[in-house]
């Protein structure tokens, strides 16, 4: 509350007030435990919302102007809700115009507001700050102006966001836990049919550890459309064999996937293995989570990052590092890259005695081989967004 109202302060000194509905409101990013590439495969994902979060304070106004200030960057972008097109440049408030663009599209009606927003959640680190950052903006358009937007809807509208303004075409599993998630569950997505189901995550025993390789690396883009379409080709290469239309790799099965594999050539058999195994590896963990059987669940870990390395091959070096440093720790059951890849996060499982320890040993032992300080974060998982005061 403090802070709020340390926010709050800073929130009037910015702007004047404009006498109308105001609030505070905020979302998470998310950490996903297991299915990775699966989304937009039409299959399953196991996320989770984590303790990192952006807060968005917002005054309606009398007129058809949005004016924004990134409290972290200190970068402030104004602009009409009669005229929202992409920007070229502070690319930032891309994500909130685009959110706003497709609330309209979606047939609602907005007015113009004050906005502040700020963020912990760390840029760039596969941890979902956009998601975050349109999932906020979602929630504190839709309280300030009235709007009775379900938090299903609401996901899919960021997604819409993410895919039509800012150019990305990812799938559904961000915004989805972004707007979703509860304190003490995972998520368990059904990305065909959209179908959820909170998984129990509290057996106070075990930790979820996020490492921060610190890397990032410009072709996340490039490369996550080139998987996309890779697997579009595995796709059109079993509608071919079958004579029947294969929606997605969703619908291969491991039996037919090695009945045809050597006809496809190499890459796209070992994208498409991937997703394929990676599908029933979430299946299979969220029955082990909800046997309480973590030992289980750390060993799926494990080959889903086996698979993204060799098969699908989003993973690198400092990834690979921060899995192998870690599954040589005490205590620990799981680990593997978490996202979409090519730098960001791993994720781990491990017993809560020893999370101190690991903590340490991890930050000493990569910095020792790369140099880079990792950040770690020690979360359970979070409510999703929410209203803080309205
Ligand atoms: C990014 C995308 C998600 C998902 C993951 C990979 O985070 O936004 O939709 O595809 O990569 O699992």
């Amino acid at each position: 509350m403090q802070y709020l109202n340390k926010l709050w302060k800073i929130f009037k000194e910015k702007f004047t007030d404009t006498g109308l509905a105001k609030g505070a409101f905020s979302a998470p990013g998310r950490v996903n435990l297991i299915g990775e590439h699966t989304d937009y495969n039409e299959g399953f994902v196991l996320p989770m919302a984590i303790g990192k979060e952006i807060i968005m304070l917002g005054q309606l106004r009398n007129d058809r102007l949005v004016q924004v200030f990134d409290l972290g960057y200190k970068a402030e972008v104004k602009f009409s809700l009669d005229s929202l097109s992409p920007y070229k440049k502070d690319t930032w408030a891309n994500y909130l115009m685009g959110v706003m663009d497709e609330i309209q599209k979606a047939g609602y009606l907005l007015q113009g507001a004050n906005l502040i927003f700020i963020s912990n959640i760390p840029k760039g680190a596969g941890l979902s700050s956009s998601a975050a950052l349109e999932v906020v903006t979602a929630l504190t358009m839709a309280k300030l102006n009235l709007l009775e937007i379900k938090p299903v809807e609401m996901a899919h509208l960021c997604r819409r966001a993410e895919n039509n303004f800012v150019g990305v075409s990812c799938g559904i599993m961000d915004q989805y836990v972004s707007c979703l998630g509860q304190k003490n569950y995972a998520l368990f997505i059904d990305c065909r049919s959209n179908d959820y189901d909170l998984i129990p995550f509290k057996d106070r025993n075990y930790q979820i550890v996020i490492c921060n390789s610190k890397i990032q690396r410009g072709l996340v883009f490039s490369e996550y459309n080139r998987r996309r379409e890779e697997c579009k080709r595995a796709n059109d290469f079993f509608t071919h064999r079958f004579g029947h239309k294969v929606q997605a790799l969703r619908d291969v099965t491991i039996e037919e996937f090695k009945q045809y594999q050597e006809h496809l050539p190499e890459t796209i058999a070992r994208r498409a293995r991937h997703v394929i195994l990676e599908n029933y590896r979430v299946q299979a963990s969220k029955k082990a989570i909800e046997a309480g059987d973590y030992i289980t669940f750390g060993q799926l870990m494990i080959e889903s990052h086996q698979s993204l390395k060799v098969d699908y091959e989003v993973s690198c070096e400092e990834l690979d590092l921060l899995v192998d440093l870690a599954l040589k720790q005490e205590g620990v059951l799981g680990a593997r890259m978490t996202g979409a890849g090519f730098g960001g996060c791993t994720v781990n499982l491990l017993k809560r005695e020893n999370v101190n320890i690991f903590k340490k040993t991890i930050q000493k032992e990569y910095k020792k081989i790369t140099g880079i300080d990792p950040d770690i974060y020690v979360t359970i998982p979070a409510d999703g967004a929410k209203v803080l005061k309205f």
